[in-house]
């Protein structure tokens, strides 16, 4: 067991997904609707931005506390320049077990092999349609499927396997395409994981009544080809994962609104601008840049972060109600998906 913290349920943090930027050249409907994130809404300036050495530090000093796995996460994060250097810097430091990135695949065709030689592990790339009015009417960008397929090919050439495939499942959006998805990357060796729609945000105007279940999901994949539940890779993994009856692969279901796992959650996130928060619908932050850029030694910055991890007491998902869909929330694209 590693060492580290526990917070106030008695969970350790193992998972810091960070955002490396704040901007996206996608404007998906439901995370950056163009309405919000027009021409004049303000990004955060460079400056503010963590520089690759202020990540490596503090990343340095989260693993000393636990953490195994890293996510590079935004906004876009194959938008920030050069960002393979930052891979690389990760990559040396030791005690992480599982160095991955979460992308829109857009751009992904001409970075993957720099990235995998730069110590990227795996990439995780999200795909909500095969079908391209769907897919760009989705996302609100000209960019067409078909350049995040040979993203994902790229990926697979170059190693960064197993892909995983992030399909987020709205009611009339894209439902119907549920078992054609997982129909099209069966066998393939790439994992696709369908995620209830959430309510992160404030910008994307969600309804409950835009959620399809996992229940309903996994009864689409299952009435094509026959599957059967997996126990979970890890403690704390958020995708309940099934496989398919004939060997010919597995898929994964993220049930954050029909089936919250708060109680096992170990993961930490960092806004592109040094702010943790605890929990993907927390509203504030802790402001790590700060004491960064006030030049706090490594031991200041780690008993920082052990007293923000010990008073977390975050579970939105559990207690989600009518009651939460008013409450203020940080969007997505800032604090990292
Ligand atoms: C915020 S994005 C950031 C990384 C990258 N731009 C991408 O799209 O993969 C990370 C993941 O969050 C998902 N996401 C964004 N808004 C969501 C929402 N309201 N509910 C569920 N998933 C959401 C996206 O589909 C994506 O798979
Ligand atoms: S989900 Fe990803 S690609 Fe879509 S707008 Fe959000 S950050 Fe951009």
């Amino acid at each position: 067991m590693p060492p580290g913290p526990v917070d106030t349920l008695g969970r350790p943090v193992r998972d810091l997904r960070i955002s490396v930027t704040d901007r996206c050249n996608f404007r998906c409907r439901y995370c950056m609707p163009r309405e919000v994130f027009g021409p004049d809404y303000q990004f955060l300036p460079r400056s503010q931005l963590l520089t690759f050495e202020e990540i490596t530090r503090l990343v340095g000093l989260f693993t000393s506390l636990g953490v195994r796995k890293v996510r590079l996460t935004g906004g876009e994060p194959l938008l920030r320049h050069d960002l393979e250097r930052l891979v690389a810097m990760l990559a040396a430091l030791p005690g992480i077990e599982d160095l991955t990135m979460t992308t829109n695949g857009s751009l992904l065709a001409r970075k993957a092999a720099t990235l995998a030689r730069a110590g990227l592990h795996r990439v995780t790339v999200s795909l909500d349609s095969l079908d391209n009015a769907t897919f760009t009417a989705g996302n609100d960008s000209p960019v067409p499927v078909a350049r995040v397929l040979e993203g994902i090919e790229a990926a697979t050439a170059a190693g960064l396997t197993p892909v995983k495939i992030n399909v987020v499942v709205r009611r009339g959006v894209n439902d119907a395409e549920v078992a054609a998805l997982a129909r099209r990357f069966r066998g393939s060796g790439h994992i696709v994981r369908f995620i209830e729609y959430m309510d992160v945000g404030h910008s994307n105007g969600w309804r409950l009544e835009h959620v399809v279940p996992a229940s309903e999901i996994v009864a689409a994949v299952d009435a094509e080809a026959p599957l059967i539940p997996v126990a979970a890779n890890y403690p704390g993994e958020v995708a309940r994962r099934f496989r398919y009856r004939d060997g010919s692969g597995e898929i994964g279901v993220v049930g954050s609104v029909t089936l919250p796992f708060c109680g096992d959650c170990t993961r930490a996130r960092l806004s592109a601008d040094g702010k943790v928060f605890n929990c993907l619908f927390a509203t504030s932050g802790h402001d790590l840049r700060a004491l960064l850029r006030d030049g706090a030694d490594d031991d200041a910055i780690t008993a920082a972060i052990t007293a923000i991890w010990q008073a977390r007491t975050d579970r939105y998902s559990e207690l989600r109600s009518s009651d939460t869909v008013g409450l203020p929330k940080v969007e997505m694209s800032y604090i990292g998906g």
